[in-house]
């Protein structure tokens, strides 16, 4: 999809389809009188063209509701759409970004190629946030996950243009269309690499596609297998990858900004910010495919499996977004990718395995195998330590870990973990800049007393009570004190219903949160 931002008059603009954004502007107090949607734009000849349709009282501008109209009178463009923002009141960047999306995925399926979409005009909120959040949700929407469809059209919009009124700030806001661009697309690369079946995307092929998507964006990269393994002593990713014939992958990216690069890093404690910088640490759950190993899963709905890479996803899609946008903070990303398979030589309940050391002469912990089917904290517990030993002084991690916090919040809000108020109101507030939903639950000292073992330090469950606390208190282990975030996005990374404006299939959740929380370091 080619985006520009344009300045031109609405009504002279020659486009197979113009959208304008409408909110429904009823209010609760005067119920009798029925109020007309208000159209969000000051152009004179689009609210015209629109004027006896808004009249009718047909379309309410409900949330993502759409109408058409072919031939509008007094503009140039084919076709007007309005698109429903809902309750005027409410409207966000967040209803924006779908809006957009509602648009796209509008023009697709009808041959439309060709997309202009007016900047909502409103007091509400400065025009940048409302023009990147377009941009995002206008990509966003363009991606259909149909790629291995032998006889798949490519319906995707060619051409999509903000137009914004030219009495704004042109170099802001171009600024702001240009980070929507690489937002969206760094989101979609994160979808892409999801949407790849366990047979297409191996953990080797996903770390050839994030070392490819490096190089074009100019991060560091490395991708190490399973001699690195043992030689770093991760017994806990090891024991995943152990019953597969696909051998795992170990991937790390770099960012490394100029001029903050050779500083000092900063200690997590140390309040003083001339001390030195922070090193922010992105790790990523990566299983190709997860059968549950020798405690197999029921062959019913196994196939979704393929996505339990997603948290992995997020970190490769994040850091193509941080690669290109810059920030000035140092970020380590590694990516634990395996395939989780039951064979002769896959580990089995009861095994006792020895996790990654953080320093040469400290033991690792010992972890006893309770469930094979919990391997993704396996692999994280050395995600972990690894990024702390290469020199993480804050970390985040995304992954697919477990179905019980998708029993607990459904497929509404993510769970979110932290032993850090600080570096979680850090997260939080970037959820305001994403839109996406993260409900944060608690750790505790009686959930960590629930994955205490018998014959080691810790066993991999604890029970169906509890389950997402209980994940998170087991990756906590390995954290100790550096300051973390922990995402489960089991619910989130997978859109079990198309939506007007995403498509049914990855998500991609988590890109935009995880982009946020670096920026704002
Ligand atoms: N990948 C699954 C979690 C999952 C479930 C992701 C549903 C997406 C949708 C994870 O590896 C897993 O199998 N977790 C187990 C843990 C249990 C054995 C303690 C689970 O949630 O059942
Ligand atoms: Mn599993
Ligand atoms: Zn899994």
């Amino acid at each position: 999809m080619k985006a520009e931002l344009s300045f031109a008059n609405l009504a002279g603009i020659e486009a197979e389809l113009l959208a304008v954004l409408a909110a429904d502007a009823q209010t609760s107090k005067e119920p009798q009188a029925r109020a007309e949607p208000a159209l969000l734009t000051s152009d004179d000849a689009v609210k015209a063209a629109a004027a006896a349709v808004l009249k009718s009282g047909e379309f309410k501008a409900g949330v993502n509701e759409t109408l058409l109209l072919h031939g509008p009178a007094g503009l140039a463009a084919k076709r007007l759409l309005i698109v429903g923002l809902g309750k005027q009141a409410k409207v966000t960047i967040h209803s924006v970004r779908a809006a957009a999306g509602t648009a796209v995925r509008f023009a697709k399926p009808r041959g439309i190629r060709e997309l202009v979409l007016a900047l909502p005009e409103t007091e509400q909120l400065p025009p940048g946030p409302f023009v990147r959040a377009a941009v995002e949700g206008a990509f966003v929407g363009d991606f259909d996950p149909d790629t291995y469809r032998s006889d798949r059209k490519d319906q995707s919009v060619q051409s999509f243009t903000v137009a914004a009124s030219g009495n704004l700030d042109g170099k802001a806001l171009s600024a702001a269309f240009a980070e929507g661009v690489i937002v969206g697309e760094s989101q979609n690369f994160a979808r892409s690499l999801v949407n790849e079946p366990g047979n297409k995307l191996t953990p080797t092929i996903l770390g050839q596609r994030a070392a490819q998507m490096a190089a074009e964006v100019g991060l560091g990269w490395e991708v190490h297998s399973t001699e690195k393994l043992h030689e770093l002593k991760m017994g806990a990713f090891s024991s995943v990858a152990q019953g597969s014939a696909e051998p795992p992958a170990l991937i790390v990216l770099r960012y490394e900004p100029e001029g903050v690069k050779d500083g000092p890093v900063l200690h997590p404690t140390n309040k003083d910010p001339s001390a030195g910088t922070p090193v922010l640490g992105l790790v990523g759950k990566g299983i190709t495919f997860d059968t549950g190993g020798i405690s197999i899963k029921p062959a019913d709905n196994m196939e979704k499996m393929k996505y339990d890479m997603a948290g992995g996803a997020a970190m490769i899609g994040a850091m193509r977004a941080i690669a290109l946008l810059k920030p000035g903070v140092r970020v380590i990303a590694v990516v634990c990718a395996a395939e989780n398979m039951p064979d002769g030589k896959a580990q089995k309940p009861g095994d006792v395995q020895t996790a990654m050391p953080i320093a040469p002469d400290r033991p690792g912990k010992t972890i006893e195998i309770i469930n094979t089917d919990a391997e993704g904290r396996l692999v994280l517990a050395d995600g972990l330590t690894y990024a702390r030993q290469l020199g993480a002084t804050h970390l985040i991690d995304a992954a697919t870990l477990t179905g019980a916090c998708v029993v607990a919040l459904g497929m509404v809000n993510g769970g979110a973990f932290s032993n850090d108020d600080e570096t979680y109101a850090k997260f939080d507030a970037s959820l305001a800049i994403s839109g996406e939903k993260f409900w944060r639950l608690p750790l505790g000292e009686e959930y960590a007393e629930m994955i205490k073992s018998d014959i080691g330090d810790i066993k991999n469950t604890g029970g169906r009570q509890g389950g997402a606390i209980t994940a998170a208190e087991f990756l906590k282990v390995f954290v100790e004190e550096t300051p973390w975030v922990h995402l489960d996005i089991a619910g989130l990374a997978w859109v079990e219903d198309s939506k007007p404006y995403i498509a049914k299939g990855p998500s991609g959740v988590a890109v935009r949160s995880i982009l946020e929380w670096v920026r704002s370091y």
